[in-house]
């Protein structure tokens, strides 16, 4: 490809992609396509020869589109969103043209330099206090990987990386049953053992650790000579949005001197409207936080932020300094990479930049603030209905539901059955998308508002889309 034909191309896929995102409620939201159906369009062995690139344009609109699901899509209620604004894909546009790989300050000054000042932005933004510093990672579980290699160096003083964890003391985390699972991936990553992350028991409406059970877990622990490490706490749980009392929590961790991670993926977004910073009341007392401006901020997958209290643990945990990754005459200046687990970085910094110039502070708030009013009147509205039942209220923008008709009272596999196949008739009818979860054992359907291009009365529609399949269906 010649630098004209890059010059074509690059403006028929941002044409493409303009077009894309205005038509997109005319698409449904969930691929509709079978398992194994893409493949089979596609061919089995590469070309030997050059294709033309209208040839490989075509075949992508014919055969991948009908494969994806669309995530911008302005009635994605499904999972989390991984929301992004229009000013962030021109930004990737940029940063795929340039293609720098920034894992050190002299790969790309401006890369490093725009992270430390973004990130500080970001922590203002959220009303974090300025001991904090921030670094972009790829993903929260990769921050979480970090944050569990950090405390586990921290308890073992500093001798697992050299030692490994044979003969040492067995480490404890401790939980509650909410967290995201990528917070046991990274303790079976960290080889601590599975068995070694403790689940404490919730208690209330907001599904959070009961701080004496916490407390009574790190004595009893330590009396059978286990070596407490650290707590991980969350913020909006993936299944219905569980929130622990991290001040209570943080207590704990400063008396018990444990680490504190706390994980906000999605929720932490939101904590750019002041009003809902009491859902993570205490949250200076962490160690590590990680927040993800990919699911719900309007930042193009991928972008993690994490905050860290004191940056030096993770890098003494992390940082490896090969002769041909030194930066000569530069000892001062900041290398992000010694920051994760990964050694290459793309230039995230970028998007962040772009989004909260283009929107500011107050367009995003407005933003949150519409997708948490939207789905606290969506709950209200189903929660009316004789035959649905609200099972956890909203936590932001996210609640789930059931359908549990009179006919079908008190029989519980009845009532999941019919739920399940709610759900896949929702998803088949493609209008709106939704997924499912377990609360206490108990199936129920998720919703959760939070594209960037959502209105009202998209959420709105979702309740005429949930109460007549599920009517249809008796
Ligand atoms: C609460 C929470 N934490 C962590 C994650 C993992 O996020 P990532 O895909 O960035 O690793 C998720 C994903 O949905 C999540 O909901």
């Amino acid at each position: 490809m010649d630098g004209e034909e890059f010059r074509h191309w690059s403006r028929r896929a941002a044409d493409w992609g303009a077009d894309y995102r205005a038509g997109l409620r005319d698409r449904p939201v969930r691929a509709q396509t079978a398992p194994g159906e893409i493949a089979a369009r596609i061919a089995a062995s590469p070309p030997e020869e050059p294709e033309a690139m209208e040839a490989i344009f075509q075949s992508f609109e014919a055969d991948i589109l009908p494969g994806m699901t669309h995530w911008q899509h302005p009635r994605f209620f499904a999972y989390f969103p991984a929301n992004a604004a229009p000013v962030s894909v021109v930004a990737e546009y940029l940063v795929s043209a340039m293609a720098a790989q920034c894992m050190l300050w002299q790969t790309s000054p401006a890369a490093t330099e725009l992270e430390g000042r973004v990130t500080d932005w970001f922590r203002q933004a959220i009303g974090l206090p300025a001991e904090f510093s921030g670094t972009l990672q790829d993903t929260a579980s990769s921050a979480t990987l970090a944050a569990v290699l950090t405390l586990r160096e921290r308890a073992l003083g500093w001798r697992g990386n050299s030692k490994g964890l044979s003969g040492q003391p067995r480490l404890r985390v401790y939980c509650s049953g909410e967290v995201h699972t990528s917070i046991d991936r990274a303790v079976w990553f960290a080889g601590l053992g599975a068995d070694n992350l403790v689940r404490i028991p919730i208690e209330g409406p907001g599904r959070a650790m009961n701080p004496q059970a916490l407390q009574a877990a790190i004595t009893a622990d330590r009396e059978a000579g286990y070596l407490p490490a650290g707590i991980i706490a969350c913020v909006g749980g993936t299944g219905c949005g569980g929130r622990d009392d991290i001040r209570a929590v943080a207590e704990i961790a400063a008396r018990e001197d444990l680490y504190l991670h706390v994980d906000a993926a999605w929720a932490g977004s939101a904590m750019i409207c002041p009003e809902f910073r009491e859902l993570w009341d205490g949250v200076e007392g962490a160690d590590s936080i990680v927040i993800n401006p990919h699911k719900w901020l309007g930042a193009q997958f991928d972008c993690t932020v994490q905050f860290l209290r004191d940056p030096s643990q993770q890098v003494r945990a992390l940082a490896i300094r090969p002769e041909y990754l030194k930066t000569s005459g530069q000892d001062e200046i900041t290398n992000y990479s010694e920051w994760s687990v990964v050694l290459g970085r793309r230039f995230r910094a970028l998007k962040l930049w772009f989004l909260m110039r283009a929107h500011g502070l107050t367009g995003l708030r407005e933003m949150i603030r519409n997708h948490v009013a939207w789905s606290v009147e969506l709950a209200q509205k189903l929660g009316g209905e004789p035959d649905f039942e609200i099972i956890t209220e909203p936590m932001l923008s996210l609640f789930t539901f059931r359908y549990s008709p009179a006919h079908l009272s008190g029989d519980e596999e009845a009532i999941a059955a019919a739920n399940r196949a709610l759900l896949e008739a929702i998803n088949a009818d493609g209008r709106i998308y939704l997924t499912q979860t377990l609360v206490d054992g108990r199936f129920v359907l998720r919703f959760q508002a939070g594209q960037f291009e959502t209105t009202r009365d998209d959420v709105m529609l979702a309740f005429d889309v949930i109460t007549g399949l599920a009517r249809k269906a008796g």
